[in-house]
């Protein structure tokens, strides 16, 4: 699949950031911060804080106060990661191509990087050079779509419960929503918020991120039953090997298919409003659920 260049454009200015924002290795714990760049660093497509520039775009030329949120979520993002692969949890040696975070440093530091990401993001938006209401607007929006009602945490937690288990419809909707397409929706609304959005607005871009990070985790699940180790830089085929409540293991294969795409369309079609302002958003909603990797 053929990428516009902004994905690279603003991938770029997003790694720019992110190094600005984290400590540096020199800074004591070294160790921490070592650990904390090392899972930055290692890879990853940067799909939460592209959202989170591209829907600012829609409301101003200015994207600057947004790489704050963009890289906050960015943070909270490879936060969950390194917690998803401990032994505890998915127990995953490969991460975006690399040894994961315990494997590397142990699993003291790696439950403490991920705790030190977390931190370092409300720290970030904390300073987002906008009002003071647009911030703390950012802040609720961000908080609690990493929390444990109807947000990320809440998802894992969901998650490894249903491991092994008959899970229903309502249950494998309430995983894929709470661990992923939450931190998702928040990337869409902060950048919204951040560029001074009113209320429809981010009401209407708030269904458009849940929907598209729905169909991302639909997506995830069934590239780790199509996709190889190598192309995903991470352990293919670990979801049914560890019995999870995925798309692929409730509907098929085909069916997943189907369903990320109907999410996608239905995604898309909150953007119509904003017509050629939100090409990027489509082209970035679309690649979410065609990606190979
Ligand atoms: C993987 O997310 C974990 C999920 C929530 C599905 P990404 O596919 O965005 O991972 P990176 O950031 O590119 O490594
Ligand atoms: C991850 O779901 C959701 C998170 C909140 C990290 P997965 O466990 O399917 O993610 P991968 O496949 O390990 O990236
Ligand atoms: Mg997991
Ligand atoms: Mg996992
Ligand atoms: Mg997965």
């Amino acid at each position: 699949m053929k990428l516009s260049a902004f994905f690279e454009e603003d991938r770029l200015a997003v790694d720019a950031a992110l190094d600005r924002l984290l400590p540096a290795e020199t800074i004591q714990p070294v160790s921490i911060h070592t650990a904390m760049r090392y899972s930055v660093f290692a890879g990853g497509k940067r799909m939460r804080p592209i959202l989170c520039l591209e829907t600012a775009r829609i409301f101003s030329s200015d994207l600057s106060p947004a790489l704050h949120p963009a890289c906050a979520l960015e943070f909270i993002h490879t936060y969950s990661l390194i917690h998803d692969d401990l032994p505890a949890l998915d127990n995953d040696d490969l991460r975006r191509g690399k040894p994961t975070c315990h494997k590397k440093f142990g699993e003291a530091l790696a439950i403490l990087a991920g705790d030190g990401l977390l931190t370092l993001a409300f720290e970030t938006i904390g300073a987002t050079p906008v009002p003071a209401e647009r911030r703390a607007a950012i802040l609720t929006e961000v908080a609690g779509a990493a929390g444990t009602v109807n947000g990320m945490v809440g998802g894992q937690v969901a998650d490894i419960e249903a491991e092994r288990k008959a899970v229903d419809e309502k249950m494998l909707e309430y995983i894929h929503r709470a661990k992923t397409a939450a931190l998702i929706r928040a990337s869409v609304t902060a950048g919204a918020l951040c560029a001074g959005a009113g209320a429809e607005d981010v009401g209407r871009l708030r269904r458009f991120g849940e929907t598209i990070g729905w169909a991302f985790q639909v997506t995830d699940d069934i590239l780790d039953v199509e996709e190889s180790s190598a192309a995903l830089g991470k352990t293919a085929g670990k979801d049914l090997a560890q019995q999870k409540a995925t798309y692929p293991a409730v509907y098929g294969l085909e069916r997943s298919h189907q369903i990320a795409s109907e999410l996608a369309t239905k995604a898309i079609a909150e953007l119509s409003p904003y017509a050629e302002r939100a090409a990027r958003l489509r082209e970035i909603a679309e690649f979410l659920v065609l990606r190979r990797t």
